[in-house]
């Protein structure tokens, strides 16, 4: 029986709940793919910290030994930031193999051009996994646009700073405090910055617009904002008064053109993101036909984040695409002012 083989880019808590599904998973994904699927090779940046896992997996700190190996159908990256990553997919498609990404931000700058050059060289590129971790947020909007018209999408997509907002209201513990409990669950980032400061969520909130609206509002026109700046205090008050502070993209395609915020607000109990509590995350979307589709899941994390990449190594064996229509080459702004608002 002939194997699919697999490199990883990158090895942290996402390239391992990868490796660690497909070898667990082993039997089901034969059963659904008529094959194995190997893990080939795996590519880090510091061999001295890595173990092999098994002898016949090339680990290397050098990509090019990744694109040398024999046999390569499939390349998962899995690094944070615009570079490598980019270059390393790019090279990828040109040697013809599928890629898979879970590099929101990487792909929130590149995801037209990837797209297009995977359509070109007819492969396949999945990046469930850069939106909402373990919900098929992706999914789930390709395939109610086969129908209908999205008109907006309210959503939690960062599971760090949900996790944290829901610490510091349900335990009072500091915000310091409640960070380092994300970082050793391995929900933020090493760097957490774009967690924090709403950056993660808004390359989220430009990946969904680029599939349910075929394009990206102008960067520099989103006011974005993360949590960094609450105080326990203020979710303390806002608790008293019935209403807890989430971290929420909007997107919504009106008559004035495509909007998009990205910034903490307060929600009241019969809201639809007022229970998605922890590292959950919550993407509520209004189309015409269907009406409100709002989906829960876990937003972080080793094993949500591997299922969605999984999934997309199932897909793009049964079928794949081009999504994006366009790039916007658009960067945003820091110094956002903020006011609340009760959704
Ligand atoms: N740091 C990200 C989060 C990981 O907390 O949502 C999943 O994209």
């Amino acid at each position: 029986m002939a194997d699919i083989h697999v490199a990883l880019l990158g090895f942290g808590t996402v390239g391992k709940g990868v490796y660690e599904t497909i070898k667990a998973h082993q039997s089901r994904l034969r059963a659904i793919l008529g094959k194995n699927v190997k893990v080939a090779g795996i590519l880090v940046r510091n061999i001295e910290k890595h173990t092999l896992p098994e002898d016949d997996i090339l680990l290397t700190s050098n990509f090019e030994d990744i694109l040398n190996l024999p046999k390569l159908d499939v390349v998962i990256e899995a690094i944070v930031g615009r570079e490598p990553g980019f270059s390393y997919l790019k090279k990828s498609i040109e040697r013809g193999c599928h890629i898979i990404t879970a590099n929101k931000e990487m792909f929130a700058y590149h995801g037209n051009e990837l797209l297009e050059l995977a359509s070109q060289k007819n492969v396949a590129c999945g990046f469930e996994a850069t939106v909402a971790g373990g919900i098929p947020a992706i999914q789930t909007l390709r395939t109610l646009l086969n129908v209908n018209k999205i008109e907006r999408i309210e959503g939690i997509v960062n599971g760090t700073s949900n996790y944290i907002l829901t610490k510091m209201r349900e335990d009072g513990v500091a915000f310091q405090e409640a960070l380092q409990a994300a970082q050793e669950k391995g929900y933020a980032e090493e760097d957490p910055t774009n967690d924090i400061e709403g950056y993660d969520a808004f390359y989220k909130a430009m990946v969904l617009s680029q599939i349910a609206f075929g394009e990206q509002p102008e960067w520099q026109t989103v006011r974005r904002k993360g949590i960094s700046s609450v105080s326990n205090s203020e979710i303390g008050l806002f608790s008293e008064w019935g209403l807890r502070v989430k971290h929420v993209i909007s997107l919504e395609k009106g008559v004035r053109g495509l909007s998009c915020s990205v910034k903490p607000v307060l929600v009241g109990p019969s809201h639809p993101l007022y229970s998605v509590e922890g590292v959950q995350n919550a993407v509520s979307i209004d189309a015409d036909i269907v009406g409100n589709i709002t989906l829960q899941g876990p937003g972080a994390g080793k094993f949500p984040t591997a299922s969605a990449i999984v999934e997309d190594l199932i897909q793009l064996n049964v079928n794949h695409g081009c999504y994006y229509e366009q790039e916007k080459n658009v960067r945003f702004k820091k110094d956002l002012h903020h006011d609340w608002v009760v959704l």
